[in-house]
């Protein structure tokens, strides 16, 4: 049995000689493009890279309407409201998330109600999301989490049905479909990010998604500082620039620049390809999964006619490695492959970076507000176990690789699973 990298052996990859697939991936074309951006002056503010960009964007989701915005953070603040939600609204988030999903609701005055994910894949709960909604509540945000997906079929019935807006998070999941309709096109709007890990990069940036027109309308002018659609966008000839007097928006800046859009437009090119890729290899590492014992695949539903990984994540089980906790697999794991193995997102109601009361000058708008944004009156088990105890998660880079790439992960629990009683 050979001696695992963690206490001494040879590691399973020697990153040196065989690295991972870089990330992120560029060639002559976004040189090129940047080019383009640099001599032609126009670098931000619907610039042609940009417009070009939106129109893609929106044709690849199947949106009426796509506008790039600074990030993926600012993206669902705008969309909150654009959809008219602020005090004392409550708007339902999964507990297992980057915070900046809750934190947007935060940030327009609302409440964020965090709710439970389901086990199977890491994703918001409809049965919870059922028993949270109160006359107070306004919108969903369903998180497609790492390779999970959120239940769409089931959060819109729930949101018809009390008359709720759905923004879907999509950060994760560019190009993932859900029954041969893309993220982003399902809800009312859909937020994505761009920031430097993701699928789509510009280095940073985000997009909405819409085919609500007055909504990408109202979208547009939060964005930049309350100014009116361009022309060219919203087709509305008689707009005018600040709108009409009795008809001003209060906003601020949230535009991305023209070098971002050069680069998402290759980005979006590239995309389809690398998700075949990652989905193709996904799903055979979720085969090799099944067969190995500890270890237990994200649930894939029927629906997901498209998956898209943003991580490659799956679900631990330390009484069947001995007893071994799941920090000390991860990090076996990494020094077998060298690469990061991680954690999932902290549950929300104890994220360090999810923090709202200690904002008191900006959040304490009255006590019994304060009360209600507190994270700790919320109970997340299921986030819990899956952080503290299960979740192993792996960028998206391992599955853009060969088969026996994923061979070789597979290979790495194998050998920690032999190896466990010496990890104790
Ligand atoms: C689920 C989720 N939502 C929103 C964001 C925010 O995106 P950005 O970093 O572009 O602001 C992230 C970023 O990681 C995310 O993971």
């Amino acid at each position: 049995m050979s001696k695992l990298a963690v206490n001494g052996g040879k590691p399973l990859r020697d990153v040196k000689t065989n690295p991972w697939p870089k990330w992120p991936l560029w060639d002559e074309e976004e040189e090129k493009g940047l080019l383009e951006v640099l001599r032609s002056g126009v670098w931000s503010y619907n610039g042609p890279k940009e417009l070009q960009f939106n129109k893609a964007f929106a044709k690849f989701i199947g949106a009426g309407h796509a506008l790039s915005v600074a990030n993926g953070t600012v993206s669902l603040q705008l969309a909150l409201e654009a959809c008219g939600i602020g005090l004392g609204d409550e708007v339902i988030v999964p507990g297992l998330t980057w915070q900046a999903t809750a934190a947007a609701a935060l940030d327009v005055n609302a409440i964020p109600v965090l709710v439970d994910v389901r086990e199977d894949n890491w994703c918001i709960d409809p049965a919870q999301v059922e028993k949270a909604i109160s006359p107070r509540t306004k919108a969903i945000i369903p998180v497609h989490l790492y390779g999970g997906f959120a239940d769409m079929d089931a959060i819109m019935e729930i949101a018809t049905r009390h008359n709720l807006r759905v923004i879907e998070d999509c950060a994760h999941k560019h190009g993932g479909e859900w029954n041969g309709k893309k993220v982003g096109s399902i809800g009312d709007a859909g937020s994505f990010s761009f920031q430097l890990s993701k699928l789509m990069t510009g280095g940073e940036g985000g997009a909405l998604t819409t085919s609500d027109s007055q909504l990408f309308e109202k979208l547009d002018a939060l964005r930049n500082c309350g100014r009116r659609p361009e022309i060219e966008q919203c087709g509305d000839k008689g707009a005018g620039h600040y709108g009409s007097e009795g008809d001003f928006i209060q906003s601020g800046n949230y535009r991305m620049t023209d070098f971002q859009a050069a680069l998402l437009i290759e980005s979006l090119k590239r995309l389809p390809e690398q998700n075949k890729l990652r989905d193709e290899n996904a799903k055979y590492m979720n085969s090799l999964l099944a067969e190995l014992p500890g270890v237990t695949p994200i649930r894939r539903d029927k629906r997901e006619t498209m998956g898209a990984y943003y991580n490659f994540s799956f679900r631990y089980d330390a009484e069947q490695f001995k007893g071994v906790a799941v920090d000390k697999f991860r990090e076996a794991m990494a020094r077998e492959l060298g690469c990061d193995v991680e954690a999932s997102y902290e549950p929300l109601d104890t994220c360090p970076l999810y923090a709202p009361l200690t904002k008191p000058r900006r959040h304490k708008l009255s006590e019994e507000h304060w009360r209600q944004i507190d994270p700790a009156r919320f109970s997340l088990p299921v986030c819990h176990r899956i952080h503290d105890a299960e979740s192993v998660c792996l960028h998206h880079t391992i599955l853009m690789g060969t088969k026996s790439d994923v061979d070789l992960l597979a290979k790495a629990i194998e050998k920690i699973y032999d190896n466990a009683a010496k990890l104790l």
